[in-house]
């Protein structure tokens, strides 16, 4: 099919080139003319693990093209997919890039007898295809609303695994009003098999919104158990973990009586909280909705509060150790919110760091790709952190050293001369048994 996908921030870009590299002939549009002239030269202006390479295949194999002229593109697709940035501003989803997209769309509508559907794939609160986005269309277009498609279709991809999670997705949600959409979305999503979930718009932005906050739950309902179970100490809340998922309504047990590892304990983790631009935004944007209907949302709300204490944690407990943290010389390693990214939003270092920064340690910060957004965009006072390329040098001036991404680079920790130093290893990416003669705190467990 021909498509067009506008916006070509990290899911838009991520999703045309995957959609590409499935037969699908594909357009992007952005209005950043820096953008678009990157990408037609093959340069991705996001960091995607196999994005350069698949990018560079499809743009050889003239499946897929950037432009920043949006009637060209529409000209030229059979289905549109917007997926322009939603952020969130003080609590509230952003639709102003979206409404300008859907009214130009709607305006593109007004000049031609052309059907289109449109496909809304930003994150966006449940009713707001169906009420904000229709009406911007029938209102820019002139059209009844039979007269053009609508659509959702989220997406589930994780930051640093997008094209894995893009072509394996583990189900595919698709949102329709009209039956038009239905069959444009089939055909669209015909060479992925997987189970695929047909409903309204409506229902499809609310698994999207359900899943990430039920997922934001476990984070936070974990740390809060984690904490008390380290308070307690003698208890390792993985332990804890393996225990309850062995629970058959987490874990069915098959009929020759066999269980596969849940996969939820590799990714439930004892932590510092969740960051990112999914997690925090999405869980306060669905918080402020219900507020906004009248139903106070206590859970939500609890699980931001617990998230936004957590990387106190760090802190409260070199604070016990040390008694006063002023002047010890404190290595943070890892920056970005996750590893696989130089993303820095709501990373949970950006409050360890303005902790330790407030307890007026010296403070020495490494990652390996993601220094410069984190000095751009943090908004913590980065002057009085002194940033390094070689943490490995910094090893022997630290009097701790503290692991806040997984990155893999870290597990080489052990190897280093750490004897006598604490290392506080936020993420569990070593065990405790790799430092017989240091300091070793984790979340969760007190050993
Ligand atoms: C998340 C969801 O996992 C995706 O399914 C979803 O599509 C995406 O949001 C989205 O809405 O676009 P992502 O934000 O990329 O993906 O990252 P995750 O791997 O889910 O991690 C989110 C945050 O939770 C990270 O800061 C991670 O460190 C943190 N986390 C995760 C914990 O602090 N503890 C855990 O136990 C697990």
């Amino acid at each position: 099919m021909k498509l067009s996908v506008i916006g070509t921030g990290y899911v838009g870009l991520v999703s045309g080139v995957c959609f590409a590299s499935k037969g699908h002939d594909v357009v992007c549009v952005d209005v950043s003319e820096e953008k678009v002239s990157l990408i037609n030269r093959k340069i991705p202006p996001i960091h995607e693990e196999g994005l350069p390479e698949l990018l560079r295949t499809v743009i050889d194999e003239r499946k897929f093209r950037a432009t920043s002229n949006l009637n060209e593109a529409l000209d030229f697709c059979e289905a549109v997919i917007v997926a322009v940035g939603t952020p969130t501003t003080d609590g509230k989803l952003d639709l102003t890039y979206l409404v300008q997209a859907i009214r130009q769309i709607g305006a593109y509508l007004k000049s031609t007898n052309k059907f289109l559907s449109v496909i809304i794939k930003s994150t966006v609160l449940p009713t707001t295809t169906d009420t904000v986005v229709r009406e911007a269309i029938t209102e820019a277009s002139g059209r009844k609303v039979s007269q053009f498609g609508l659509g959702m279709n989220p997406e589930f991809l994780r930051e640093g695994k997008a094209i894995s999670d893009f072509n394996f997705p583990d189900r595919i949600v698709l949102g329709f009003d009209d039956s038009q959409t239905r069959e444009v979305l089939s055909k669209i999503y015909e060479p992925w098999n997987v189970d695929k979930v047909y409903v309204n718009t409506r229902t499809a932005e609310m698994i999207k919104y359900a899943n990430n906050c039920l997922l934001a739950l476990q984070v936070s309902a974990a740390n809060e158990l984690a904490n008390l179970a380290a308070k307690l100490g003698g208890i390792d809340f993985m332990d804890v973990f393996r225990g309850v998922t062995l629970d058959k309504r987490w874990n069915p047990i098959g009929s020759d009586g066999s269980r596969t590892d849940p996969e939820i304990l590799t990714y439930l983790v004892p932590g510092p909280g969740f960051g990112g631009s999914c997690f925090p935004k999405d869980v306060q944007a669905i918080r402020t909705q219900g507020q906004n209907n009248g139903l106070p949302m206590e859970i939500l709300e609890g699980v931001l509060s617990v998230n936004a204490k957590q990387p106190e944690q760090v802190t409260k407990i070199l604070g016990a150790h040390f008694g006063n943290l002023e002047s010890k010389n404190i290595l943070l390693l890892g920056l970005a919110f996750k590893p696989e990214t130089d993303d820095v939003r709501e990373s949970a270092s950006i409050r360890i760091s303005e902790e330790l920064l407030a307890q007026k340690t010296n403070l020495v910060a490494h990652d390996p790709i993601a220094t410069e957004n984190f000095i751009k965009f943090s908004g913590v006072q980065t002057s009085a952190i002194r940033f390094t390329k070689n943490w490995r040098a910094e090893i022997a001036n630290a009097d701790a050293i503290v692991v806040a991404t997984r990155w893999a680079e870290y597990k080489a920790l052990p190897g280093l001369k750490v004897a006598g130093k604490v290392v506080f290893d936020t993420r569990r990416l070593l065990s405790p048994k790799d430092f017989p003669s240091s300091t070793y705190f984790s979340i969760g467990r007190r050993v």
